[in-house]
């Protein structure tokens, strides 16, 4: 099917069918923001009366900003996925600090503001304002997918890229904001996931999928392995009966406990590759010997199995350790007050045992 077809039929669909929703009767981007974040992972019925009581509660960013905590929460309460509550709340207050209180225009000032991805600065972006950004949500992929017979999964990087390509060629440049609302509420009515009535689609006769009778097999979605194995090798580096510890960071399991310095790998390495990696971030390595390596047993977690090897290393004198890693020296009676991963803490457990370490 040619682009000028696809965008004429989908628009004129869109014309007859389109819900009233009360987002689209605005072009106010803190409203639209409020209400994408709300429909992010939730249906429209289910989001309506949040969107009513947030746009009711905080009619502008400056009530949203400086409502309390506990306000907000209690006001997404049922909703789920609550980290997008607490990103609303601090991305409000950046756009009273940072941008004193205008809602950003650009699309690249937009998807800094928390909690904000590629999807919603789009929507953002095209809704209020009319720019060009083509969304790519669940149902423009599945849209695309069957009406251009396009197998690539969608959840892989090259599946990415190739339907974010087509879709920016598809974007009706013209009226955007239209064109995008239209194409989800496409995928929302009648390109549903299951049974659609592909009888009544004004698409189907050039539809691929329609045509081939693939439609049931897309979008194609690539299994994801449940059971991702990670390989985590320690380093538990002891001088004068201390030993080196360090917090961790970042968007991970075991945030903000304490732990031996990591090297992750894709497999449990060796102690000359330790030594090599322990170069890297603590420099001249010569005043450490290496007395002991000890695999613990798989620890399993609900989509991930860690594996763990604890390389047990003497070091002469006090090593330097690498600003900013957060890295310290402690004593053992230190360790029992930090938290540790339960694998590491069943370790020292057991190590207590043979004290001093
Ligand atoms: N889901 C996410 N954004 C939406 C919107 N603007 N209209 C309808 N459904 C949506």
């Amino acid at each position: 099917m040619n682009k000028q077809s696809f965008r004429e039929a989908l628009l004129s669909w869109y014309n007859e069918h389109k819900r009233d929703l009360p987002w689209r009767n605005s072009n106010d981007p803190y409203i639209i923001w409020i209400s994408e974040i709300i429909l992010q992972q939730t249906r429209v019925n289910q989001g309506l009366p949040y969107f009513q009581k947030f746009s009711k509660n905080y009619p502008t960013v400056y009530d949203l900003a400086e409502a309390p905590e506990n306000r907000v929460m209690k006001d997404w309460e049922g909703l789920g996925y609550y980290s997008r509550a607490r990103n609303l709340h601090s991305a409000a207050k950046q756009i009273v600090s940072e941008f004193n209180g205008n809602f950003p225009h650009s699309h690249a000032e937009i998807l800094k503001l928390k909690g904000v991805g590629d999807y919603t600065a789009a929507a953002i972006s095209s809704f209020a304002f009319n720019q060009p950004h083509a969304v790519v949500d669940g149902n423009v992929f599945r849209v695309l997918a069957r009406v251009f017979g396009i197998f690539t999964p969608i959840n892989t990087g090259a599946g990415k890229k190739e339907f974010d390509k087509l879709a920016a060629e598809l974007l009706y440049r013209k009226d955007p904001a239209t064109y995008n609302q239209a194409i989800m509420e496409f995928g929302a009515l009648q390109c549903v996931p299951k049974s659609p009535d592909c009888e009544v689609c004004p698409l189907k006769h050039g539809c691929t999928a329609y045509i081939n009778g693939t439609i049931d097999s897309l979008p194609v979605k690539e299994k994801k392995s449940y059971d991702r194995k990670r390989y985590f090798n320690f380093a538990l580096i002891k001088s004068k009966n201390q030993v080196v510890v360090e917090p961790r960071t970042g968007q991970d399991i075991w945030k903000q406990l304490y732990q031996f310095p990591l090297v992750e790998h894709t497999k449990l390495i060796e102690p000359g590759q330790m030594n090599v990696e322990l170069e890297g971030f603590m420099g001249k390595t010569s005043e450490l010997t290496f007395e002991k390596v000890t695999d613990l047993p798989a620890h399993k977690l609900s989509h991930q199995t860690i594996h763990c090897r604890i390389f047990e290393i003497s070091c002469k004198g006090k090593l330097k350790l690498a600003k900013g890693s957060g890295m310290k020296w402690v004593n053992p009676s230190e360790l029992n007050e930090l938290g540790f991963p339960r694998p590491l803490r069943k370790f020292l457990d057991r190590k207590q045992l043979t004290l001093p370490l």
